[in-house]
């Protein structure tokens, strides 16, 4: 693991414009973080990779936006109103409560992962575990996640509703129109970005645990006698999507996930977790529903849900692999891994070593000079058809050249384009490399 610490990566991120804390003048919001400029573009841009890899360049994918609000059948047929809780302690003193499991972690105790909330509370009355504050903890109780919110001006049960804790729900229920729409050979899959949002008891770690994030998720339908080859199948096409991004592969660590930590919908899962600075941790996971969401709905609809073979064999409701991945977590792990230090002429150089598709900065350029018009007027020319070209280019004429440098490699920006005297005279400029800081000259028209 690098010397490079989370703090490191959230002041860049404050201070080059990727991310602000959420709600900031008011003092914030825990759990929230509102993406800045460059933020938004390096989002965005990893959101269309993994559109096109997965939705643009298959013929078995495809790409829905379904309503955050649902109607709250959804939720109490998919088991989230039941099911979708954390372990929840409360320090008797201060009435400040915790994840016990976090707390656990924290305190160095292994396996905690593993342990049953009867073996939690089990352990924190053994071993004497206090809170944070040295006060005594209550008995660990099941807290749920969901946000919950009324619909319309009525405020009583029939008009609960609740903010999406995950995309899929969106997919399930529309998994017999699109049947409907497109008659899609099985198997065959929904997919689709957004976000979802959890009341998380301990929101922590910058972006990687917050209380309102982003989800890219596929809903593959099968045959059920085909679940474990369409799991490899996928499990491998995700580490796939991983590697595209430039996430070196010996970060990345599939993870069986053990039966009693399994979401309640999952018979098998395989979580990739990643070396983030803050340890290795869950990035995205793979995750074999079962019939459970559509059978559930089937029966809590009475709609019928089953699929109808197009070879005339017996009608059946289909099965579900998921990949998953959190958007937020993976422009973590994209910053996380591309942030390099190294040393220029004797002083430290910060530098984003990202991918070109995905900086959301590709070319900046600049007068040598920018008090003489005759650079200014040649590099505004040069500005123009590099944006015209490759859209995400900037100009950048703040400070002088070296300063210039600084922050477009901080930014993660690949090339710098110079406009200087030569350019006058033989229609060249220099471009500097981000990675090497080479600069070659190079003539405009070659750009
Ligand atoms: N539909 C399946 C599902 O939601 P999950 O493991 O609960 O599964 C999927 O969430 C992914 O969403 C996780 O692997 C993680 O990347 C991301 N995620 C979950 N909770 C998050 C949080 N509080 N903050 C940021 N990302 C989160």
């Amino acid at each position: 693991m690098s010397d490079v610490k989370l703090e490191d990566i959230v002041s860049l991120c404050k201070r080059r414009g990727f991310m602000y804390q959420g709600s900031e003048i008011y003092g914030g919001l825990a759990g929230t973080w509102d993406y800045g400029p460059l933020g938004v573009q390096l989002k965005r841009n990893i959101v269309d990779a993994w559109w096109k890899f997965f939705i643009e360049s298959r013929d078995d994918v495809y790409g829905i936006d379904a309503a955050i609000l649902m109607n709250q059948k959804v939720w109490q047929a998919s088991g989230h109103v039941d099911g979708f809780n954390d372990p929840l302690v409360e320090d008797l003193k201060t009435k400040k409560r915790y994840r016990a499991d976090n707390l656990l972690e924290d305190l160095g105790i292994e396996g905690v992962a593993a342990m049953s909330t009867t073996q939690m509370d089990q352990v924190i009355e053994e071993q004497g575990i206090k809170s944070p504050d040295g006060n005594q903890l209550s008995k660990i109780r099941q807290f749920n996640m969901m946000f919950k919110t009324n619909v319309g001006v009525t405020e009583d049960e029939n008009s609960t509703s609740y903010l999406r804790p995950e995309t899929a729900q969106g997919m399930f229920v529309n998994f017999k129109n699109v049947v409907d729409s497109f008659s899609p050979d099985m198997p065959f899959a929904l997919a689709q970005v957004g976000k979802a949002f959890r009341n998380e008891i301990s929101p922590r770690d910058f972006i990687f645990r917050v209380r309102e994030l982003e989800q890219m998720e596929i809903e593959l339908f099968i045959h059920p006698d085909n679940w474990k080859e369409e799991f490899e199948k996928w499990l491998q096409l995700q580490q796939d999507f991983y590697l595209s991004l430039g996430l070196p592969a010996d970060k990345l660590h599939k993870i069986e996930v053990p039966a009693e930590d399994r979401a309640h919908y999952s018979k098998h899962s395989i979580d990739t977790e990643f070396d983030f600075t803050i340890g290795q941790k869950e990035l995205g996971g793979c995750a074999y529903r079962t019939d459970h969401d559509l059978s559930s709905h089937a029966n809590a609809s009475g709609k019928n849900l089953k699929y109808i073979p197009k070879d005339g064999s017996e009608a059946f409701i289909p099965h579900v692999i998921e990949p998953t991945f959190g958007l937020d977590r993976l422009v973590l792990a994209v910053i996380d891994s591309s942030y390099s230090v190294d040393e220029q002429n004797g002083e430290q150089r910060i530098y984003l070593k990202l991918p070109e598709h995905l900086a959301p900065v590709r070319m900046a350029v600049s007068p040598l000079l920018k008090n003489k018009p005759e650079l200014v007027e040649k590099a505004q020319e040069v500005f123009k058809a590099m944006k015209q070209k490759y859209g995400s280019v900037i100009w950048d004429d703040n400070g002088n050249i070296g300063k210039r440098y600084r922050r477009q490699d901080e930014i993660g920006t690949p090339k710098c384009v110079t406009i200087d005297f030569q350019t006058l005279e033989d229609n060249t400029v220099t471009i500097r490399d981000r990675d090497t800081t080479q600069q070659t000259r190079l003539s405009i028209d070659e750009l």
